[in-house]
């Protein structure tokens, strides 16, 4: 069966391929390019051999019609780059020519490059003044360190409206920094250079480091006290003592690029599916490795247990990236998760988990299952790594931020109140997700670790639930911690043993936290620590109900039966006994409910008391 599929993928891979033209025209661009450049590594781009998927360093776009990246990192390029030969790739987004000894000034011809986008071409002998960069409206990621440019940093670059990172460090540069108010740009470094004069406004908010090794005064600064004007992002901790393994990281990066770079390989994941191919596919790899710096050779282990899920089709390079662009997200139960920005603009999170209490074959298996959930309110699990001292998970990434930043961050002034129907969505779709996920692993997979924090939005603004499954791998939390959570059910004593009803539990305070807008433990006058289940209890025993409920809802009209009904679900949720909470589909089926009786008048609900009741209405 299994070889029957394998083999009808090669077939169907047979037949792509045949199908498949090259371009032609960027082809012969590249001979120009390789031909007239000399170089001291070998590379095998022959003129009678398929260049896509065939040729190391180079990915065509999907339809094979043009070349879109040219990553050819410290291949021995020696001399001035060869005019009219790159800039005749006018598709190209991605250009990797860092690490070699290329001299001589700014092609002024890549100003043909009209969809450039990530530009690295540091540790070189550039010289010469930078160019305009105007002629470049998507450029995203610039690298342009370690060279020998001089002249002054052109103002053009105030109109790179998608700029993120930005580094000249290294080189000639004189003049004055100009102004740049650029709203995404997360990270510079602008030191080791001749500049002079002040620090612009728009860039005060980075750290005095970046502009370190020129004579620049740093008087006009505003106190560096003032947490407003704390850089957004930093990198990743590299030289801290906690600190991400390097070649491990280039790893999980290398090894996600060259899946990227192998077209090929990533149809045969697609097709095939899964990791049972991993192995095949990691021989693949390796020769698909390019002129590999050191780094990369080091790591080829680590690459080969990076295990991917299906439809990853990461297109990054880059080491430069990670470093460059990755900003902390938070800290939560099980590691430190960050926000990583990819070569290709695609955003994933990648979390380190801190304490695993299982081996690497445990470990796996629930990695398996977790991976295997694909359901549009479930946070994909794209990739993961184990090694002994380095687990890193790879997940999709929501632009809005988690359920708890949106209904407790920033309340008081500017705050944007998240309103009664977006909450609506939030509970049905992380209801669903929390559904899907009980029905995996014969119904017996336990998510334990829900709450708000771990609930995102979707496009459509729907809860989309993450971390799940971690639990039951990882080393128990003290229990501190745990009490802290205020989401724990109180059968909980082992957080690895929670099981679906505790579940349950959880969801039910994000319900109460959706209801009451109030976080599930919250201090009064500094140090009296308030649960939120138990503050409902008592408010609702007190038959003062109205009063549970969040202000920020009280201003939108005829909603107070759909609370009621609300608040009645999520107490049946947190009942104490966990046989008494109804199961997760149940819940789902009621909360649909709520949003189904809205439309038409049901006269039964009319005079339902705003006394919630606390047992399971079922
Ligand atoms: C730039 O890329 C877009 C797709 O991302 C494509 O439609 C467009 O044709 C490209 N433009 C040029 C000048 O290559
Ligand atoms: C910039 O990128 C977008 C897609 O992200 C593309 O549609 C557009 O054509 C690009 N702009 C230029 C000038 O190539
Ligand atoms: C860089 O170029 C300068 C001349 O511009 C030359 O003296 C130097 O040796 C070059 N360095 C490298 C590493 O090629
Ligand atoms: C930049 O360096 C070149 C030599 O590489 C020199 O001729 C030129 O005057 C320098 N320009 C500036 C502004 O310093
Ligand atoms: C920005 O681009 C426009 C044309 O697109 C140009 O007129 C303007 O001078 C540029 N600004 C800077 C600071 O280069
Ligand atoms: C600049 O060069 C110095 C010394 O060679 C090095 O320590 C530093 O890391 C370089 N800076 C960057 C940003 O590459
Ligand atoms: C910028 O580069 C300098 C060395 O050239 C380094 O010390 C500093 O940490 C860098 N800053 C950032 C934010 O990367
Ligand atoms: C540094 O800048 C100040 C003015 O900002 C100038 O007076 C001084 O001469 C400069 N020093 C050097 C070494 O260029
Ligand atoms: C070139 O090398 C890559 C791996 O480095 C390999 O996948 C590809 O098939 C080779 N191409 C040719 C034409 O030999
Ligand atoms: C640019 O390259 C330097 C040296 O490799 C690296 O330290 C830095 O993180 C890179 N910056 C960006 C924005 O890619």
């Amino acid at each position: 069966m299994k070889a029957s599929i394998v083999f009808s993928c090669i077939l169907f891979l047979g037949i792509i391929l045949q199908g498949s033209a090259d371009p032609v025209k960027d082809k012969l661009a590249l001979l120009d390019f390789v031909n007239s450049l000399p170089h001291s590594r070998y590379l095998n781009w022959t003129e009678d051999s398929p260049m896509c998927n065939h040729w190391s360093g180079v990915t065509c776009s999907e339809d094979e019609s043009h070349i879109i990246a040219v990553r050819l990192p410290g291949v021995g390029f020696h001399g001035p780059i060869p005019p009219n030969t790159i800039s005749r790739l006018s598709d190209l987004q991605i250009l990797s020519l860092r690490s070699n000894a290329i001299s001589g000034s700014f092609p002024s011809d890549f100003a043909n490059l009209k969809n450039l986008s990530y530009l690295y071409l540091q540790f070189n002998n550039f010289s010469g003044p930078l160019p305009d960069f105007s002629v470049w409206k998507n450029l995203t990621i610039v690298n342009l360190s370690n060279n020998g440019f001089n002249g002054s940093i052109p103002p053009s670059l105030s109109n790179l409206t998608h700029l993120a990172a930005l580094n000249f460090a290294n080189n000639s540069l004189s003049g004055e920094i100009p102004d740049l108010r650029l709203p995404h740009l997360q990270m510079i470094n602008f030191s080791n250079n001749k500049l002079n004069g002040y620090i612009p406004e728009s860039l005060q908010r980075f750290p005095h480091s970046v502009f370190a090794g020129n004579n620049i005064s740093f008087q006009n600064l505003p106190s560096p006290i003032s947490p407003s004007i704390a850089p957004a992002s930093q990198p990743l901790p590299r030289s801290k003592s906690r600190k991400l393994n390097g070649a491990v990281l280039m790893g999980v990066i290398v090894a996600a690029c060259l899946l990227g770079l192998a077209g090929f390989a990533f149809l045969i994941i697609i097709c095939c599916s899964r990791r049972k191919h991993e192995h095949g596919f990691s021989g693949k790899l390796q020769k698909d490795k390019m002129s590999p710096e050191k780094e990369i050779s080091r790591s080829e282990e680590a690459k080969n247990r990076m295990s991917f899920f299906e439809g990853c089709n990461y297109a990054f390079d880059l080491e430069d990236l990670l470093r460059a662009s990755a900003e902390v997200l938070g800290k939560g139960t099980f590691g430190i998760s960050y926000k990583a920005i990819l070569e290709d603009a695609t955003t994933v999170v990648v979390k380190r988990l801190r304490d695993v209490g299982v081996g690497k074959r445990d470990f796996e298996q629930q990695m398996e299952i977790v991976g295997n959930i694909k359901h549009e309110n479930v946070v994909e699990l794209k990739a993961y790594y184990y090694s002994k001292d380095e687990r890193l998970m790879v997940y999709e990434y929501y632009s809005q931020g988690s359920v708890s930043a949106l209904l407790h961050g920033n309340r008081g002034e500017g705050r944007v109140p998240l309103d009664w129907d977006t909450r609506m969505k939030i509970a049905i779709g992380a209801a669903r997700g929390i559904a899907r996920i009980h029905l995996e692993n014969n119904g017996k997979l336990v998510h334990g670790n829900i709450k708000s924090s771990n609930i995102f939005l979707n496009s459509q603004n729907y809860g989309c639930v993450s971390d799940l499954g971690l639990a039951s791998v990882m080393s128990a939390l003290a229990p501190p911690i745990s009490r802290a959570a205020g989401y724990r059910a109180p059968e909980v004593t082992d957080t690895r043993k929670a099981g679906q009803p505790s579940d349950v539990f959880s969801f039910g305070v994000v319900l109460l936290e959706l209801l009451t807008g109030k976080s599930p433990v919250y201090s009064i006058n500094g140090d009296e620590m308030v649960h939120l289940v138990r503050w409902v209890h008592s408010v609702v025993r007190e038959e003062w109900t109205a009063e549970v409920f969040d202000m920020e809802l009280m201003r939108y009209p005829d909603i107070e039966e759909e609370l009621v009904e609300m608040l009645q679900i999520a107490m049946s949720c947190v009942v104490r006994v966990p046989d008494q909470r109804p199961k997760m589909p149940y819940v789902l089926k009621m909360i649909e409910n709520v949003r189904l009786g809205e439309s038409d008048s049901r006269p039964s609900n009319r005079n339902k008391s705003l006394v919630a009741r606390s047992e399971p209405s079922s």
